[in-house]
């Protein structure tokens, strides 16, 4: 569960140690370098200063007063005649000081130099300064300054860095473990709410805070599961209709059937309970096929062939091919439509809109009544209205007609044949072509359906 945080926290760690690591080295290296400095120049200015009060007076008795002073002090003084030989010294550094003058090479500037810099493995430093009296060298001053004492205050430096050093790695491992922890609380709700989603639990509520990736992350997830919740719901609602949808008619056929087989039955009694037993069988077959073609469309898959189709003749065409079925209710049906309108359309499909419109038109009239499409051209839509002056729909039906399986006479639908299913179909495929349908109805005195497309 906290592995996340676990390896987040991890590669903080071994970054911000990294980065601390470089840091406190470079610090500490910049810090010796300048404290050791600082100890070689003061070590210089010292002899400096000693060989200028002896440039003045170089007589035997400032050079005894010269490493008296010395021999008080943590640095010791040797001072060298010009051939290198000693004069006087202020302590016991007689050995070291012999092997430092003799390999001490000539041409040594006035400002003096360093002539043991290695503090880390000698016992003293060393410097020499040349005594110059009327242009010419009368001496030389030797300065020494033991190691220990650099070594000591080098050593407490390094303690110090350790010190430091492992306080704020302990600081750092807790920050870390801290933030690690904070960024990750919200991730790990969220993958508990994903895991909830997934095993059909879609009352998550995710506490969202701000206005960062992860809340919008979380927001999407709460998103996704009012939209699971919806979804779920809305098939657990359209399954309990489909399913009274086919009861009913199974239950005719089933009981049908079951007078039929009686043996003592008239033939044609009989026959008219096979008819209605066929009539029912065709309604079920009707609703499933449009169910299938329902979810074909669902299913992404769902395409459409759009091909520039002339409006007016494609119109015309369906007009000759439903008229006799108007005829046969003695209604009319007239197209008016203007000659040169190119629309991109899949025929197929929209022969079927056009179809299921057409035939809720017929079938929702009485006889001597009209039913006119028209055809309009409307900044760049084209309008196709198809009109009745049938039974009209109540206006608290209107909103749901578009809906699957919803008819605003339910009982009716024994003598319409109607599944409910008409609209929905129709609407997705104009909603394919990028259009859209809309209805307006006066109950008792007719419908208009409204599709729009866009031209070209
Ligand atoms: N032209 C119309 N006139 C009156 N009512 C209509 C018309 N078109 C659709 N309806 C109403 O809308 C309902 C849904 O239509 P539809 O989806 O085609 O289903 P159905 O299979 O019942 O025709 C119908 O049951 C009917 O009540
Ligand atoms: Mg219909």
């Amino acid at each position: 569960m906290r592995k996340i945080s676990f390896k987040l926290g991890l590669l903080f760690f071994v970054f911000v140690l990294g980065i601390e690591t470089v840091l406190f080295a470079s610090l500490y290296v910049t810090l010796v370098n300048s404290r050791i400095n600082e100890e070689f120049e003061q070590l210089l200015a010292r002899g400096n200063s000693h060989r200028r009060v002896l440039e003045k007076n170089y007589d035997p008795s400032t050079l005894a007063h010269v490493t008296m002073m010395e021999s008080e002090a943590e640095t010791d003084v040797v001072i060298t005649n010009d051939k290198g030989r000693i004069l006087f010294f202020s302590d016991h550094i007689l050995p070291f000081a012999k092997r430092i003058i003799k390999n001490v090479k000539k041409n040594i500037p006035y400002d003096g130099m360093i002539v043991q810099k290695n503090w880390q493995k000698e016992s003293h430093i060393s410097t020499v300064s040349p005594i110059r009296i009327d242009g010419k060298i009368k001496g030389y001053v030797y300065m020494f300054q033991n190691t220990d004492s650099i070594q000591n205050m080098i050593y407490k430096l390094k303690h110090h860095f350790i010190m430091v050093g492992i306080l704020s790695v302990f600081l750092t491992i807790i920050t870390i473990a801290f933030l690690s922890r904070v960024i990750t609380i919200p991730l790990i709700r969220m993958k508990q709410a994903t895991e909830k989603l997934s095993k059909g639990d879609f009352s998550v509520r995710l506490q969202v805070k701000g206005e960062d990736e992860l809340a919008e992350l979380g927001k999407a997830i709460q998103t996704l599961a009012r939209d699971l919740e919806f979804l779920k719901k809305e098939r657990n609602e359209f399954l309990a209709s489909i399913s009274h949808e086919l009861r009913t008619p199974l239950t005719y056929v089933k009981g049908y059937a079951d007078i039929a087989r009686r043996p003592n039955i008239e033939e044609e009694e009989r026959n008219r309970y096979l008819s209605i037993i066929y009539e029912e069988a065709e309604h079920m077959q009707k609703l499933v096929k449009d169910l299938f073609e329902l979810a074909k469309m669902d299913q992404h898959s769902f395409q459409i062939h759009k091909e520039p189709t002339n409006l007016c003749s494609f119109l015309k065409k369906l007009h000759d091919k439903m008229y006799p079925a108007f005829q046969a209710k003695k209604m009319s049906l007239v197209c008016s439509c203007d000659e040169n309108i190119i629309v991109h359309i899949d025929q197929k499909r929209f022969d079927q809109v056009m179809m299921n419109l057409l035939d809720n038109a017929l079938k929702y009239s009485v006889q001597d009544t009209t039913v006119s499409i028209d055809v309009r051209v409307e900044k760049g839509y084209i309008v196709i209205i198809i009109s009745d002056e049938g039974t009209g729909i109540p206006e608290d039906d209107l909103p749901h007609i578009f809906e699957r399986l919803y008819r605003v006479d339910k009982s009716r639908s024994r003598t319409t044949g109607g599944t409910g299913l008409g609209l929905a179909i129709v609407k997705e495929i104009i909603e394919a072509h990028g259009g859209s349908i809309y209805a307006e109805s006066i109950y008792g005195k007719g419908t208009k359906m409204i599709i729009t497309l866009q031209e070209g």
